[in-house]
């Protein structure tokens, strides 16, 4: 018996048919103009996602790694929030519905979905490649603007994925209080960027501010200990690359790693990770080099050697964005 596609295999299927019915020299022009657009300045007054060429585009070429960005975060998130299932779940600014399909690919079940955006083309299309989905198939699709007028109905989850970016500050602050009030939990997704991670920053105050705790990627609650200015927190998700992806980029790389920052943050009570990888692990002979954020506010690096034993082994197969120690790994000296 095969086994049943998972949301991402069939979230990669229908992209790739919605590509096959355009000829090939047309897709890579729509996805040439949406890159120069998101290159102009945002935010801007209008959509910038304006007609289907500007969402088909948007969907074959981000969606890939705008869904794994978030499943990645999701995946955190349900870690600390163990046995939690949201019964609801709302998308701001969700466009072609990237969040919604990791949200199912994170919880399985069928729940009521609303998808929030301005632009109609995006939403339509999120609707065409929701109906490969059966759990997707009574997504609302709803057309509405982030700004002081926001308002989102009462919610387990709200997600906010690669949105702050186009926004301005006032209307930020009234999306994330917006999402604050209505939700139990509100996950945030943007580029891996200094700026991205400055924007998850202020969105992550501003939710600690309104009661909630952080779940992820964070140990604790308190202030980020990275001097502004002088790094980063980001993490990595790997995308494989489409015949788009190559077509446009050029190269022959089979995937590529997107980089994402994020905040998960909840009223439920949560059991965030213990201390979490922040970068890439370093494997040398014999000993393995972690960097991690840690529960007393310290960013430390650790080495893990041979002596360590089953943790030295844990380490090996640490990755980049994972908690540590591994729940499973027993824990001397560290
Ligand atoms: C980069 S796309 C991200 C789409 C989707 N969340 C994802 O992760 O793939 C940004 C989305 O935000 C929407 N957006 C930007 N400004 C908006 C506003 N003021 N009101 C409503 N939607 C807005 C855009 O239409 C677009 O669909």
């Amino acid at each position: 018996m095969n086994d049943p596609a998972t949301p991402a295999d069939t979230l990669r299927t229908a992209l790739a048919d919605l590509v096959d019915g355009l000829p090939p020299r047309q897709a890579a022009q729509a996805v040439e103009r949406l890159i120069a657009n998101y290159r102009g300045a945002t935010p801007t007054d209008a959509p910038i996602l304006r007609d289907r060429a500007d969402v088909v585009a948007y969907a074959a070429y981000r969606m890939p790694a705008t869904f794994a960005a978030v499943r990645s975060a999701l995946t955190a998130f349900a870690d600390a929030v163990p046995g939690w299932v949201p019964g609801s779940h709302v998308d701001v600014g969700g466009g072609t519905g990237a969040a919604t399909w990791a949200v199912s690919a994170t919880w399985g079940g069928v729940r009521p979905v609303t998808v929030l955006d301005w632009a109609e083309p995006a939403l339509a299309l999120g609707r065409e490649i929701a109906a490969a989905h059966p759990a997707l198939r009574d997504v609302r699709w709803q057309r509405s603007r982030i700004g002081a007028a926001l308002t989102v109905e009462s919610t387990d989850l709200v997600t906010v994925s690669y949105v702050l970016n186009e926004l301005t500050g006032a209307d930020r602050t009234a999306l994330v209080d917006a999402a604050a009030s209505a939700a139990r939990a509100v996950v945030i997704v943007e580029a891996g960027t200094p700026d991205g991670y400055a924007r998850v920053i202020e969105a992550r105050d501003r939710l600690i501010s309104a009661g909630f705790q952080v779940a992820a990627p964070c140990p604790h609650s308190a202030a980020c200990p990275i001097v502004p200015g002088t790094d980063w927190c980001h993490f990595a998700a790997r995308v494989s690359r489409s015949s788009l992806h190559r077509q446009v980029k050029g190269g022959s790389l089979a995937y590529e790693d997107e980089k994402f920052s994020y905040v998960a943050a909840t009223r439920l009570p949560v059991d965030p990770a213990p201390s979490r990888v922040v970068r890439r692990p370093q494997i040398r002979k014999g000993q393995v080099l972690l960097d991690l954020c840690e529960p007393d506010e310290q960013l430390r690096r650790r080495t893990v050697t041979k002596r360590h034993g089953d943790l030295y082994k844990a380490a090996r197969d640490a990755d980049w964005g994972d908690p540590w120690p591994p729940p499973e790994a027993n824990q001397p000296g560290q």
